[in-house]
């Protein structure tokens, strides 16, 4: 498996919820509210569930209290450190490539769905409207509105200094929140959108 982001992983997976506990200053704004959110997208999971990208398994470890889970994660690191965490198998694979699963109720990702282009985000969401009719999509992730307040939050991300983040906001695929909706409503979904903090949007999307 070839993928873009996994030498960030690498480096990022000891130090990764330092980060998420808002204790790194460049992405404190990325990860105000995190445990809440993430409380908030494992109440809105039904049945048997799917996670993508786990990392070092936050979310995961709120899924598996209520909901059979299989657990897929790319980065060896990251993989690792859930393992260690959860006690639980998590899967080597991505968005696009997965273990074979006869049946899942809903997929789910938090802080990872940016890391596909925009196209592949469209391939990865009819594969799995058509692979298991229409699961439930929860998808927690930095978007943007419009152009104009991307550029706003790079512009502010610049004048702080973030330089780690900017370099982060010019790199990778974080989406229009119209190119979700329309996405979404094409495969014909139902979908709510809500922005949770300055970066961060809670996607629900049902048949
Ligand atoms: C910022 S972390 C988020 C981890 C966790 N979900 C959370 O909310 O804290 C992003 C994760 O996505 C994974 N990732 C990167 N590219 C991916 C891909 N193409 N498919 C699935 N996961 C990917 C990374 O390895 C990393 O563990």
């Amino acid at each position: 498996m070839n993928l873009p982001f996994m030498d960030i992983f690498k480096d990022w997976a000891k130090n990764y919820d330092t980060a998420v506990g808002g204790h790194d200053e460049q992405y404190h704004e990325v990860f105000v509210g995190y445990e809440q959110m993430l409380d908030e997208v494992a109440l809105n999971v039904t049945g048997t569930v799917l996670e993508f990208g786990v990392g070092t398994g936050n979310l995961s470890a709120r899924i598996q209290k209520g909901n059979p889970l299989i657990a897929i994660e790319p980065s060896p690191e990251m993989r690792q450190i859930a393992i260690d965490k959860l006690g639980i198998e998590v899967q080597e694979g991505d968005f696009l490539r997965y273990p074979d699963v006869p049946h899942i109720d809903t997929v789910v990702s938090s802080y990872a769905f940016h890391h596909l282009t925009d196209s592949e985000k469209e391939t990865a969401i009819g594969q799995y409207a058509r692979t298991w009719g229409h699961p439930k999509f929860v998808l927690l992730d930095t978007m943007f509105e419009s152009p104009t307040s991307r550029q706003d939050i790079i512009d502010w991300a610049t004048a702080k200094g973030y330089s780690d983040l900017v370099e982060d906001l010019n790199r990778e695929y974080y989406p229009y929140t119209t190119t979700i909706r329309s996405m979404l409503e094409t495969n014909g979904y139902k979908v709510t959108m809500t922005q949770k903090n300055k970066f961060v949007w809670l996607v629900v999307a049902t048949k």
